[in-house]
């Protein structure tokens, strides 16, 4: 074969791939009287939700396989805008973004695709998927009718379109419903804006399928558009009939749909880890299913955060770890799990006309690798870039920066009196140093933004390296800018003082930037920011979990990939390192370690830890010997709590003025001893929800923190299916103090029980009481 015959074979064959998809067979995806439609034929939506960005894309295919042998007959997933689009107009849809391949790999499967294409997602992702550089507008209002926000989501939904509107149903694809924005009504109340994004989606292409709005079952009316259908989300335990209650009635002919039912929770640095009992989850499918309700579960796979993608959530500030097993079916590394079998038993009760269960493929296997030592280190510090110049502090995003550590540096006039150095604001992890010395470290976790010093000189200079960490993901706070936004002041009780004149160091995670800093032959344990490097070989690349326990603080790249975060206080202690991006011979490792590791080992584990957890302090809002002292205080507002799922609520006597509550439970509608909170809200003097952006607990009587996550934060973590429970030996009457950050003035207070049916833990009984300062706790330093 001469070059031109060979280049009419190759064509030739290329061609007839094409007349393959082109001639795949059109179908149709509809909705009919209370069933979803395929080609015409009732079907229930058993649908695994699983995140490319999440999967090694050699393992696509792998996970989609496993998601079928589960008894799945669709793949849900969401569609990740700031990976796609990482500067602005540089669309990248290659390699792990390439959302089309993995559809096409589903259909090869027989495996329908509902695609989520945001332009918020949530999904404990940066930002929900936003990209940061939309931050660079200083007044951006996210997910509104911001003009500029509007031009860029209908910019990015627009490609989205070219990838995937050709791979619709009716056109030979495989997708079959497209979901417009993400719990909205948790966000705001603006039909208008649903409405653009709804036309923005159907403007992509996405015309031939069913668009749909994913809510809450409290909020879905808020922003509900005639044309959409509604799903509602909630997760294991709740009360299905009492979830899709308002749907019913308001849409008595709508197929019903649990757009995401959380099998798992995802997990926080610093927080116990989460889990969700398997039987649970499986009672609440079976019930499902036995009324033909369709569901995706949320995750089926969760995978890995790999890089700096992680979000975070708010309030209080709390970055996502890097793992999102999820406690999901399909374990991180795509393994089977308790949950699996179960649902695998469940699910072939219930299979689709024609539909068989495959084997379950093998799991990719892991290897043992010999402990990794390091040969090389890099100071941060002594191997800064070029600085920029500013007179005041700007935020990250200011220096053309997305992610990474930003460094700060001034000179400090003399300090001859006791003062604070005060931080506005400080996004997320700081060290502060002065004249090279650290001084302090600083994390917005915990609130702290100050530190006190006395006896400088003129002229010693201040840096501030601040890592930031992810961004938020849900609610309000996603307008989450890095490094500090606005100031640094010096504070006395005679003046405050604004620091000026600042050096800029941008220090970004990339790959190029990390491993082309000035290496010395020095691999041991450094109490500064450091690099290290080293190699190890492989005959046999396989799946292998790096234990990061002797380490710090900080990011592990393998041969170039960023395979995510670590931080010594847990829970999560390994990486999950996928063989398909490990080589036979040399392996290249680089830790950037900002706090400084105890030794420079890794050991390979053939299993992961996800629940050891070293906070700094107790996670209990109630220290050994403290008591909450009620006795001179009297109540507000004495009551009873109706019983029942959903939202309850009581009002004062009037309007009144409160910095600190204490909602005191006196009884409970079930039985036990137990009190359980999901969210409470305090109604403001305009009959709103005031913020709770800055509310702290001050106080909880008890806590469950053991096998699972009830601390008493869950009761403003804006997430209706998690909560505060009491411990289950600790005798009624249970208190929990919160802060609301400043004197407001109240009018009543909204209170939600837990999600199961039967609202274990729900209040009967109450007092609150409101005051302006501090309630007393006996024992409390
Ligand atoms: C919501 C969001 C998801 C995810 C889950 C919690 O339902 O829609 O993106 O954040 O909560 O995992
Ligand atoms: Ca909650």
């Amino acid at each position: 074969m001469n070059k031109k015959q060979l280049f009419l074979f190759l064509l030739a064959l290329l061609t007839l791939g094409n007349v393959h998809t082109s001639s795949a067979q059109a179908g149709s995806f509809g909705i009919g009287n209370k069933t979803f439609l395929v080609n015409n034929k009732p079907i229930v939506i058993k649908a695994a939700e699983m995140h490319y960005p999440r999967i090694p894309k050699e393992y696509w295919e792998h996970r989609i396989k496993m998601a079928k042998a589960l008894g799945m007959n669709t793949i849900c997933l969401y569609a990740f805008w700031n990976s796609h689009e990482q500067t602005p107009d540089n669309f990248d849809f290659t390699g792990q973004n390439d959302i089309a391949e993995f559809c096409r790999i589903a259909q090869k499967h027989d495996m329908y695709i509902i695609v989520r294409p945001g332009p918020y997602v949530c999904a404990e992702w940066e930002m929900g998927g936003l990209p940061w550089w939309l931050l660079k507008k200083k007044d951006i209002q996210l997910r509104t009718n911001d003009e500029y926000y509007l031009e860029r989501v209908r910019k990015f939904l627009g490609k989205m379109g070219e990838q995937l509107a050709d791979l619709q149903i009716s056109r030979g694809g495989n997708i079959i419903m497209v979901q417009v924005e993400n719990e909205y009504g948790a966000y705001a109340t603006d039909k208008d804006h649903v409405r653009n994004i709804r036309d923005a989606v159907k403007d992509a292409g996405f015309t031939d399928v069913p668009l749909f709005q994913c809510d809450w079952s409290s909020t879905f009316q808020n922003n509900g558009l005639d044309d959409l259908l509604w799903t509602i989300n909630f997760g294991t335990g709740a009360n299905i009939d009492a979830q899709f209650k308002s749907l019913s009635e308001a849409r008595p002919d709508s197929p019903l749909m649990c757009s995401e039912f959380w099998s798992g929770w995802f997990d926080h640095w610093g927080r116990a880890h989460e889990t969700r009992d398997a039987a649970t989850m499986i009672s609440g499918m079976k019930d499902m299913l036995d009324r033909n309700i369709s569901f995706s579960l949320y995750m089926t796979h969760g995978g890995t955060t790999f890089g700096h993608w992680g979000g975070a959530n708010s309030p209080a500030y709390s970055a996502m770890c890097s793992s999102y097993d999820y406690d999901a079916p399909i374990s991180e590394a795509g393994w089977t799990t308790e949950k699996y079998f179960l649902l695998r038993d469940l699910l072939s009760n219930y299979l689709d006309e024609g539909q068989v269960l495959p084997e379950i493929p093998q799991s990719i296997p892991t290897i043992q690798i010999p402990e990794i030592r390091f040969t090389e280190s890099a100071s941060v510090l002594a191997n800064l870039p070029e600085a920029k110049k500013s007179k005041t502090i700007k935020p990250m995003e200011d220096f053309d920066q997305g992610w990474g550590s930003i460094m700060y540096r001034t000179t400090l006039p003399a300090v001859k009196e006791e003062s604070s150095l005060v931080i506005t604001d400080l996004a997320d992890w700081a060290q502060v140093y002065i004249d090279g010395e650290l001084i302090e470290r600083l994390d917005r976790r915990r609130g702290q933004n100050s530190i006190k010093i006395n006896n400088i000189r003129k002229g010693a200079q201040l840096d501030i390296l601040v890592e930031a960490m992810g961004r938020v993901n849900f609610g309000r706070a996603i307008h989450d800018r890095k490094g500090i936004t606005e100031k640094v002041e010096i504070v006395s009780n005679k003046k405050t003082t604004e620091l000026q004149n600042w050096e800029v160091f941008n220090l970004p995670l990339d790959y190029e930037y990390v491993s082309s800093r000035n290496y010395i032959a020095n691999a041991e344990p450094q109490a500064e920011p450091t690099y290290y490097k080293g190699t190890f070989n492989l005959d046999t690349p396989g799946d292998v979990f790096l234990d990061m326990s002797t380490w710090g603080k900080g990011m592990v790249w393998v041969n170039g990939i960023s395979i995510g975060r670590f931080w010594e206080i847990g829970p999560q202690q390994t990486l999950f390192m996928p063989g398909a991006w490990l080589k036979e011979g040399e392996n290249e490792i680089i830790v950037l370690d900002n706090k400084g590791p105890k030794e420079t080992i890794i050991k390979g584990l053939d299993k992961p830890i996800l629940d050891v957890l070293h906070a700094e302090e107790s996670l209990l809002h109630r220290k050994k010997g403290e008591t909450l002292n009620l006795q001179d205080e009297k109540p507000a507002l004495e009551g009873t709590f109706e019983a029942g799922n959903g939202w309850k609520q009581v009002s004062l006597n009037g309007v009144a003025k409160a910095r600190y509550i204490c909602l005191e439970a006196i009884n409970s509608h079930v039985e036990g001893k137990e009190t359980a909170v999901a969210e409470i809200n305090i109604v403001g003097k305009d009959g709103k929800d005031i913020s709770r952006q800055s509310w702290k607990i001050v106080y909880a009587d008890s806590e469950n923190l053991s096998g699972g996550n009830n601390s008493a934060e869950k009761v403003f973590d804006l997430q209706e299916s998690t909560y505060w429970k009491t411990a289950w030996n600790v005798d009624f009457p249970h208190q929990v103090v919160i802060d609301l950050g400043k004197v407001e003035e109240i009018k009543g207070l909204r209170y939600l029980p837990r999600m199961e049916e039967n609202t274990p833990g729900a209040i009967k009984d109450f007092k609150l009481y409101i005051k302006e300062s501090e309630f007393k706790v006996d024992g409390r330093e």
